[in-house]
């Protein structure tokens, strides 16, 4: 199965790196800042059509609306095309994302760095892979060393969850923090140990599924904000290396007082 979603992610990637560039069709999913082209489109419906014409019973959960109720245990859960915004504007940084789940756990997943041509993968039990190369979590435990990711929800102009005050409040405690706009590769980030932590509120099953096995896979702690297990719909994310999530976690939640970090994680001002 993983070759196969090695394979289609790749058929969909080709479809995007060919539209890029090009005056593709947009349009407002809700509003002027969510938008949806016809590649997107296009991909999904390629990713789609596979997945009926191999696994005829699977069902299958797709970001613009390809959803299917199929009769097997495996759900597929598909972003065709993440990072949406950066494509339009033609920033190169976009990815695929297919994940499988079966009886309510994630099993293989991939996220397909488009213009870098990186298959980022994973199977459950057998590690995680950038194309043929294993790839591991950082080792870092510092939190005033560490490069994080973030994103930010389409619906940020409400604030959801203070979203300003926690990028404040991490930004001025870690080396540095990036906000590049494809959820799935901030994740694989982490995975590959380039990050050593993405957080974001409000993200949708089909931008986490594959990445949250991926980073898994190379050894990530993925929680919510409070250090609680997380499934594809929690509207939290927390990836990290595994030795800074207690720090973040504290500073994603302002309630906690700064003094209760563990030993040996610092805060630097
Ligand atoms: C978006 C990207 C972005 C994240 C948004 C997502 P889309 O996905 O993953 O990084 O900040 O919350 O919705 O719409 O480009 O597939
Ligand atoms: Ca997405
Ligand atoms: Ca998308």
């Amino acid at each position: 199965m993983l070759n196969n979603i090695i394979k289609i992610s790749k058929e969909a990637g080709s479809i995007i790196r060919e539209g890029f560039g090009k005056n593709n069709v947009v349009e407002f999913k809700t509003d002027e800042g969510n938008l949806v082209t016809e590649i997107d489109k296009k991909a999904e419906k390629t990713i789609i059509d596979f997945v009926i014409k191999n696994y005829p019973t699977d069902s299958i959960l797709a970001e613009e609306g390809g959803n299917k109720y199929g009769t097997s245990e495996n759900l597929w859960v598909i972003d065709p095309l993440d990072g949406t915004t950066n494509y339009t504007h033609g920033l190169p940084i976009f990815s695929v994302s297919i994940g499988v789940i079966r009886k309510k756990e994630i099993i293989a997943g991939v996220v397909y760095d488009v213009m870098n041509d990186i298959a980022y993968l994973a199977e459950k039990g057998s590690g995680a892979f950038a194309n043929e190369k294993r790839i591991e979590v950082s080792s870092n435990s510092k939190l005033g060393r560490s490069l994080l990711a973030t994103g930010f929800a389409y619906n940020i102009k409400e604030n959801p969850e203070h979203t300003f005050e926690k990028f404040a409040a991490i930004t001025k405690s870690v080396r540095s923090v990036r906000r590049l706009g494809s959820a799935a590769l901030d994740i694989c980030h982490v995975a590959k140990g380039i990050y050593d932590g993405f957080w974001e509120v409000n993200l949708n099953p089909w931008d986490v599924c594959a990445g949250m096995i991926i980073s898994k896979e190379a050894g990530g702690s993925i929680t919510d904000f409070t250090g609680n297990e997380t499934d594809i719909y929690s509207k939290q994310i927390l990836v990290t290396n595994g030795k800074i999530t207690e720090s973040l976690k504290n500073l994603l939640n302002p309630d906690f007082p700064l003094e209760n970090l563990p030993s040996g994680q610092t805060i630097c001002k």
